[in-house]
């Protein structure tokens, strides 16, 4: 297994940025910036051994600084909506800024996938990986408090992408970090993922308002086209899902904070599986709904449903939403998420 390291050139800022390259001793490989913290690329074998790049991205830092749909990128502070970008935490409103309509998406203007992150290598008997350090200063983005956040990305040699998060605050506040890679288990320039075959395992899911923020209701999926409790093509109901496709939150069954699998993805032709394991309570199932052939990358232009996204994560809006999951992060109190992509073939 290998660690290597090379420039990537700097922002328009000014910043130096780094690329690291993770290899097991399958061939198996994953790119990642310091950059927002980008999974780049994502080298997976097919069943008969093909390697195929299975993450959308672009291949420059001048392209990701030009703007994307938060490809591969860490997401922080607050992943996916904060209804009108405002809540009140302990007796103090916040307004953070709207940049998705009247709401608060993926942490702001100039959210954690936008920020150059300090790398260090990392390597066990297991593992190749990076370990990523971003400090946020109080008032950041609107959020109270200098959060202090580690990503640790690891690849195993069972041909699995961890991602460890840790998180401590000075000042009570509200985080929800994950990671937003959009997969395509046929390869990133292999078309759509509508004959992809996924199960989650979510007896239930938050619907949601035309703005996409949670109406506060836990809803069963049964005898609905959320229902993905069996094995079923992403594109079988697709059609029949509001607003063109799915972009939900489902609540996972295990609500303990312990590991348990989250999801199984599978593609036929190439027999590549993805499995998703975690310990956070949701996970958004996006299908790349609003790719529309502008985003030209790695040479491959992302078409409507080229991708899908799995984000394991705390329910969207949770700061205005009590009866959900708590969001707060205090002073002494450590933040901790693990999830793992796990790769096979079948
Ligand atoms: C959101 C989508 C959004 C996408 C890209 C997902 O997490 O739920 O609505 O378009 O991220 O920003």
């Amino acid at each position: 297994m290998s660690i290597t390291k090379e420039s990537w050139g700097e922002t328009k800022a000014g910043e130096a940025v780094d690329l690291y390259t993770l290899e097991n001793a399958n061939g198996v490989r994953a790119k990642i910036a310091t950059y927002g913290g980008i999974v780049t690329e994502l080298y997976m074998p097919d069943k008969d051994g093909n390697m195929a790049d299975v993450v959308c991205g672009h291949k420059t830092l001048a392209e990701y600084e030009a703007g994307h749909p938060y490809f591969g990128s860490l997401i922080g502070r607050y992943g996916n909506r904060i209804g009108k970008g405002k809540f009140t935490l302990e007796g103090k409103e916040y307004t953070l800024a709207a940049n998705n309509g009247e709401n608060h998406l993926h942490g702001g203007d100039v959210g954690f996938d936008k920020k150059v992150w300090k790398a260090e290598a990392v390597e066990s008997d297991n593992s190749v990986g990076v370990k990523l350090t971003y400090v946020s200063v109080d008032g950041e983005e609107g959020y109270p408090g200098r959060l202090t956040s580690t990503v640790v990305y690891e690849l195993t040699r069972d041909n699995e992408l961890k991602i460890d998060y840790k998180a401590t605050t000075d000042e009570a506040t509200v985080l929800n970090l994950t990671h937003h890679g959009y997969f395509n288990l046929g390869g990133h320039d292999s078309g759509d993922i509508l004959d992809h075959v996924m199960t989650i395992a979510a007896d239930r899911y938050t619907p949601v308002d035309e703005g996409l923020i949670p109406t506060g209701e836990i809803a069963p999926v049964a005898g609905t086209v959320m229902d993905f409790t069996k094995p079923t093509a992403i594109g079988a109901r697709i059609k029949d899902v509001a607003g063109g496709g799915y972009d939900h939150n489902y609540v996972l069954n295990n609500q303990d904070g312990s590991m348990a699998l989250a999801a199984r993805v599978s593609e036929s032709e190439t027999g590549r599986v993805m499995e998703v394991y975690t310990t956070e309570p949701g996970m958004q199932f996006y299908t790349g709904n609003f790719l529309d052939g502008s985003n030209k990358g790695k040479g491959a232009v992302y078409n409507k449903h080229a991708a899908f996204c799995l984000e394991t994560q705390h329910y969207p809006d949770s700061p205005n939403r009590p009866e959900f999951p708590p969001v707060v992060l205090r002073p002494g109190e450590t933040y901790t998420h693990t999830t793992v992509y796990r790769f096979s073939v079948e």
